[in-house]
Formats: structure tokens, C-alpha cells, sequence
């Protein structure tokens, strides 16, 4: 079915970019609702576009042929001869070559040619007529044949919305038209091959014409089958997903389509976050310096900060130190001549240090630039005779610059700390002279706090890239409240398209 590769082709890249986004779904209300909540953008370019086509041109013709089509018979009137009755059984399109396609988004729609498509076809052949001339006798013949078609235009326009939340794709118009055929026969008579010419010729154009329509259309409500069945959140750890619910319609330009989900961090419990501290961004738009990447995916600062208010609501911002590189700091005979009164108090116990955040992290991204600020307190607990009491409190505000990196489909981190403020919160042993614990609270945040947070961070979260495809060389540019990803993207076999199962890495 050469055109259906183009078609199905067609779908599949539709299909892909919504992976390549792995997006998901959005209220169909959206439309009336000018601005809905999407804090990630994805934009698939020409080049990313011409991918993913390419792909679903291949996969389509490997997953079409062979093609089994219609028997066609048909008496026919033979100069000479008489009127013969013949049969064309086991006709079979088996090879499909396309030698040209182009995939262009449009207002209406995303339209799919396939030009100069090819398509060799195998069939058995049998005739039988009266010999009327002398004795009436049956005569009767049977051999194959092969068909070649050549010149052959594939197109086909679908309609991408979003519907109910979901990527809906439809089949708008489609058209398959054969301009040359041409027989040849194994064995038979001498006039069978102009009779065979005259009487299927046609026949046979318009049965391949129809099989690939029909399989066109076949492809393109598997995508849309495939589309409605794509996960509305991709799982991030135990206790975090991220929604990747479709918001507004596709935005289809002349040479890319973008997408944008909610992409907002989620408790895996459903639970909803107090989403109303996300403004969105109005100018979310994916811009690559290269514009020769396949993809952009643009996330907006609330991403972030999304993730940070559910861990803290999570109320996995806790940390109990006990353990540090330098034990001996645990223990308040360190101490004595920082806080005198503490080792007076509690001579040579062990101490331990309760850290919790005071509220979510703050990340904000500039150009260039991530920065966190991290409020926390941290209680200075005495550990006597299986008791912790707490002697202490000191509020830090902590100030780090992040970078980001690509680990494979994931958005890795790191921060590291920049300068921290202390101030004393309460106090059960009097007076404490901040500036001389300072340095020691630094050397506990430097050693234990910022290599867990940045254990944490090193895994990453997953960006919306549907199952199969990898990233490749990307570049990460950080403006004004976003972060966007450009890159190209390579397609591992072990993704089996016919059988896409939407998973995430
Ligand atoms: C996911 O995003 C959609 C679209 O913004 C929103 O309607 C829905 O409430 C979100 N789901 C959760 C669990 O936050
Ligand atoms: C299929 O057809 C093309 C031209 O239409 C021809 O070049 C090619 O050799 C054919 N392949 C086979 C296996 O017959
Ligand atoms: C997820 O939640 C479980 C408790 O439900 C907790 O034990 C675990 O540490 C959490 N994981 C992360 C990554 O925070
Ligand atoms: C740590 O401090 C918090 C108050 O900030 C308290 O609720 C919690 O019980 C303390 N944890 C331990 C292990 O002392
Ligand atoms: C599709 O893939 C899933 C998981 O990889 C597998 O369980 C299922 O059997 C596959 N289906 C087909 C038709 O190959």
C-alpha cells in the first residue's frame, strides 16, 4: 500500500509528536477558556517533523505488505477468440517504494504526500473460453503475473484537537491515484497479454487505489486508538508524577506543531497542589537557538517550584543529622568555646541536628541563571540518657545557583550553595553568638545537607518524550521563568511502533 505508508506515515508523525511530547489531555472546554493551565511547551520542527515521518513512512510499508487485495474477474470479448472468462486470484502488493514525501502543517489540518510511490504487486492468472471453430472444447489457461504500479500519489489531511482532554486525531480527506501500470505475464497466449491490459487494467489501479485508501484509514484510527490511550501522568518516584494533561488545542504552524500539557508536578495520591500559585506564563514559546533541532520542550519556573511544594507538603523535608564526616562536631564538647553554656549544660553528650524546611523552595530562573532559596530551621538537640532534648533553634535562609544537565530522557540538577543568613529563632540556654557557630553550620550544610539534596537531584525527572526515542545533543538555554531544552532525537528499534506502548522512561 504505497499510499498508505504516506498516510500512516503521516499519523505516526502526528502520533510521534505527541509523544515526542507525551502529552495528554485537556478539557475540551479549553477552547473557551483562552488561557489553560500549561506550564510545559513542546515544539516538533520541520526537521523533528521529517523525522518522525520517515519513520512512520517505513514502519507503515513494513506493517502493510504483503497486501492481499480483492479477486477481479471479468469476460472479456477477444479478437479471434471469442469471449473469454478470466480470473486474477492471490493479488498481493508485496513491495512499496516511496520515493518522496512531505509533511506540512496548515490551519486546517496536517497534510501527508506521497509522491512518486511504487508498488509491485504478484498474481495468479486463469482464462477459459468455447473453441467454437471445430468441435466445441473447452480451452483453458493458468499461470502468475506481475504487476507493476508506478507514479502513484498518496495524500491525506488529518485534523489534530484536543478533545476531552485527549489528542484527538481525524482523518479529514484521503486520495490515492495510480497513473501507470504495467503487466507482465508468465506463460500464455499471445493475445492474453493486450486482453489482460484492456480488461483489468483499470480494475486493478482502482482495487490498489482502494486497498490503500483503505488501509490509510485503518492506520490513522489505530494513531488516534494509540493518542487516546496515552497516560495522562508520567510516574517520577514513589511519590511524585508529573501531569502531563493536554491543555488548548495543537498549535500547527507551516513548519512545526506545538503542544502544550499542564506539566505540573502531582501527588502519585491524586492529590491536587494548591495550583493557584502558578501564574502562568503567557509567552511560553520553545525558542532554539538552533532551529535545526527536532525539539523544544520549554518548561515554565512553576514546574519546579510544583515539585518543590509537593515534597515539602510531603513533608520529606526533614532531615535528622547524626552522623556527619567529622563526628566529633556532634558532640558538645565541640562546642564548649562556641556555646559555653551548652557544654556547662550537657557536658560532652552527644548532639544531633533536626533540619526542616519552613516552606517550600523558592526556584526562580533568570537568564542564564537558576537560584534557589531555601528557608529551614535547624534545632540543636542534646541526646541525654535516651532523651533528644532540644536547646535550640536557628532559622537559615540558604541561597544556591543550580545548573541542569540531560541524563538521557531525563532533566537533571545541581545546586550549590552561594551564602546563607542565620538568625536566631529561640533558645533554651540563653544567648547564642551567631557568627562564631556559623562556620560549623556551614561545614554540616556543605557536607551533609547539599550532597543529599544533590543525590536527589542527580536522577533528574522525566521530560515528556514518548517511549523509544532518546534525546541527542542537547543544548539547554535558561531565560527569564524558563528553562527550554532543544535536541534531536534518535529512535531505538526496541520501541516497536506497531505495538506503542506509551511508556515512560
Ligand atoms: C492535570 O492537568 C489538568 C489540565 O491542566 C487539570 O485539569 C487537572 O486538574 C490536573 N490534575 C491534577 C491531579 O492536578
Ligand atoms: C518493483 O517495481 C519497481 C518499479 O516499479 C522495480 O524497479 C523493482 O525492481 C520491482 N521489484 C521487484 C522485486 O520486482
Ligand atoms: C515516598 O514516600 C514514602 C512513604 O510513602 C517514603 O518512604 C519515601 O522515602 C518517599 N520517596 C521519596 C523519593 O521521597
Ligand atoms: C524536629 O523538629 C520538628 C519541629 O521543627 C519536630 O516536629 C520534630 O519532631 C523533630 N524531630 C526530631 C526527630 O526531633
Ligand atoms: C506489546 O508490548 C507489551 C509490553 O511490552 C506486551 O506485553 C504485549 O504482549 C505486546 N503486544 C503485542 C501484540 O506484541
Amino acid at each position: 500500500m504505497a499510499s498508505p505508508p504516506a498516510p500512516a506515515a503521516l499519523l505516526l508523525l502526528l502520533l510521534v509528536s505527541s509523544f515526542l511530547i507525551s502529552l495528554l489531555v485537556v478539557p475540551s472546554q479549553s477552547r473557551s477558556q483562552p488561557a489553560g493551565d500549561a506550564f510545559t511547551s513542546i515544539l516538533i520542527s520541520q526537521n523533528g517533523l521529517d523525522f518522525v515521518k520517515d519513520l512512520l513512512v517505513t514502519k507503515a510499508i513494513a506493517s502493510a505488505v504483503p497486501l492481499r487485495l480483492p479477486d477481479i474477474e471479468k469476460s472479456q470479448k477477444i479478437p479471434f477468440v471469442g469471449n473469454v472468462e478470466m480470473v486474477l486470484s492471490d493479488i498481493t502488493i508485496y513491495e512499496i517504494g516511496v520515493s518522496s514525501s512531505h509533511l506540512r502543517p496548515g490551519d486546517s489540518g496536517v497534510a501527508l504526500v506521497a509522491s512518486g510511490t511504487t508498488c509491485n504487486l504478484s498474481m495468479n492468472w486463469f482464462y477459459s473460453y468455447k473453441n467454437t471453430w471445430l468441435v466445441p472444447v473447452e480451452v483453458s489457461d493458468k499461470g502468475g503475473a506481475s504487476v507493476q504500479v508506478e507514479g502513484m500519489e498518496v495524500g491525506l489531511t488529518v485534523g489534530l484537537e484536543n478533545q476531552e482532554g485527549t489528542l484527538k486525531l481525524s482523518l479529514m480527506n484521503s486520495g490515492c491515484h495510480v497513473q501507470d501500470i504495467s503487466i507482465k505475464l508468465d506463460g500464455g497466449a499471445a493475445w492474453l497479454y493486450q486482453g489482460m491490459v484492456d480488461a483489468f487494467g483499470a480494475q486493478i489501479a482502482s482495487a490498489v487505489e482502494n486497498a490503500i485508501t483503505k488501509k490509510l484509514k485503518e492506520g490513522i484510527s489505530k494513531l488516534d486508538s494509540l493518542l487516546q490511550s496515552l497516560p495522562k501522568e508520567v510516574h517520577v518516584d514513589h511519590n511524585a508524577s508529573l501531569n502531563v494533561t493536554f491543555v488548548n488545542d495543537p498549535q500547527l504552524s507551516s513548519s512545526s506543531i506545538g503542544f502544550e500539557i499542564n506539566g505540573l508536578f502531582m501527588g502519585r495520591q491524586n492529590e491536587i497542589l494548591p495550583n493557584l500559585y502558578y501564574h502562568r506564563n503567557q509567552h511560553l514559546s520553545v525558542l532554539c537557538r538552533d532551529p535545526a533541532k527536532m525539539l523544544g520542550i520549554t518548561l515554565d519556573e512553576a514546574v519546579f517550584n510544583s515539585a518543590s511544594s509537593l515534597y515539602y507538603d510531603a513533608k520529606f523535608m526533614h532531615w535528622t543529622v547524626d552522623k556527619v564526616p567529622d563526628q566529633s562536631l556532634l558532640n558538645t564538647a565541640e562546642w564548649r568555646f562556641l556555646i559555653p553554656q551548652l557544654y556547662k549544660k550537657y557536658p560532652n553528650d552527644d548532639m544531633d541536628l533536626n533540619i526542616s524546611l519552613s516552606s517550600p523552595p523558592e526556584i526562580r530562573i533568570s537568564e542564564n541563571n537558576i537560584d534557589a532559596t531555601v528557608y529551614a530551621d535547624l534545632i540543636i538537640d542534646v541526646l541525654e540518657a535516651g532523651e533528644v532534648i532540644p536547646v535550640a533553634c536557628i532559622s537559615l535562609v540558604m541561597r544556591g545557583s543550580g545548573s541542569v544537565k540531560i541524563l538521557q530522557n531525563n532533566l537533571a540538577g545541581s545546586v550549590k550553595l552561594n551564602d546563607f543568613a542565620m538568625s536566631l529563632k529561640w533558645s533554651n540556654i540563653g544567648n547564642l553568638r551567631i557568627y562564631l557557630i556559623q562556620p560549623v553550620i556551614w561545614t554540616v550544610i556543605e557536607t551533609v545537607f547539599l550532597p543529599y539534596v544533590n543525590a536527589h537531584l542527580a536522577k533528574g525527572f522525566p521530560l515528556p518524550i514518548i517511549h523509544g526515542f532518546t534525546l541527542q545533543d542537547a543544548d539547554i538555554v535558561c531565560s527569564a521563568s524558563t528553562i527550554t531544552v532543544c535536541s534531536d532525537v534518535s529512535y531505538a528499534e526496541a520501541g516497536n511502533l506497531k505495538n506503542l506502548s506509551m511508556r515512560f522512561l
